[in-house]
């Protein structure tokens, strides 16, 4: 098994539409990412390890650092899913050139196959001049964790017409840039349908619409290992319920010092 190449992911929209979506996941660690990636096309180091992983309150203060040592882990864990490395706040804002040393860091150390930022008509700047270079860069419209500073807050984009008709032209403009996909999070659903429909590149939903490209989840969410989820998560495994017995059990099991059992025990010599 050959790991699948953005131009192969790009090219699963053919004509406008994908004839099979997109399976995405967030991966963070090596272990977890060899478990998702047989399921998966895409598997995303996303800057959410930030709260998931870290306990932090929000994205903003991930670093490169950060995103390097996972990105690596994943890469490690993982053969046959491309592996996209999320640019962390701060590292690509300031320039196009800002940018372009952020990402060839992230590409040298982690050996991932493209990055994803944030941002719309802002960024086409900077995503045309990474993709000019040979840095496939997926980018990230509607809800935008980053800038939870200026949004004031997670809540759902694109519910009045101005939002709607920026969503899109940000879409556009990304496109036109060159990115490669792009993720629309956190959108009433005929935005996210429309963005699909309008643009050429691969469209993967997060709380968008089942109509999108492709559709991406954090892994921790949908495994049911991470308390405080958006509307938009469905849960397909009890994780922190299995994990919570588990210690549970072993907690009895030393106190009553019934662990460790015989089988646990090495042999005296014979
Ligand atoms: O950081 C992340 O996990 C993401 C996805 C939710 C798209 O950006
Ligand atoms: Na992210």
């Amino acid at each position: 098994l050959k790991r699948l190449t953005i131009p192969a992911i790009q090219q699963r929209k053919k004509g406008g539409t994908t004839a099979e979506p997109l399976v995405m996941l967030t991966a963070y660690t090596a272990r977890q990412a060899q478990l998702l990636d047989p399921h998966c096309d895409m598997l995303l180091v996303g800057d959410s390890l930030g709260q998931v992983i870290y306990g932090l309150p929000s994205t903003v203060p991930v670093s490169l650092d950060m995103m390097c040592a996972h990105g690596a882990a994943v890469v490690r864990g993982s053969y046959h899913s491309a592996v996209i490395v999320d640019m962390p706040f701060g590292s690509y804002e300031a320039s196009p050139q800002q940018a372009f040393e952020s990402a060839a860091r992230i590409l040298k150390e982690t050996g991932c196959a493209a990055v994803k930022l944030e941002g719309g008509e802002a960024m086409a700047e900077t995503i045309s001049f990474l993709s000019r270079r040979g840095i496939p860069v997926m980018a990230h419209v509607g809800l935008t964790p980053q800038a939870v500073n200026a949004l004031g807050g997670y809540g759902a984009r694109g519910r009045s017409q101005e939002e709607h008709d920026k969503i899109i032209a940000d879409g556009r403009a990304i496109a036109d840039a060159g990115a490669f996909s792009v993720v629309v999070e956190g959108v009433v659903e005929p935005i996210a349908v429309a963005l699909t429909e309008a643009l050429p590149i691969p469209v993967i939903g997060i709380g968008a619409s089942a109509r999108c490209d492709g559709q991406v989840l954090v892994a921790e969410d949908m495994l049911g290992l991470f308390e405080r989820v958006p509307r938009f998560v469905k849960r397909y495994a009890n994780m922190a319920e299995l994990i919570s017995d588990a210690a549970a059990r072993y907690a009895v099991e030393v106190k009553d010092r019934v662990f460790p059992g015989e089988e646990q025990l090495y042999p005296p010599k014979k």
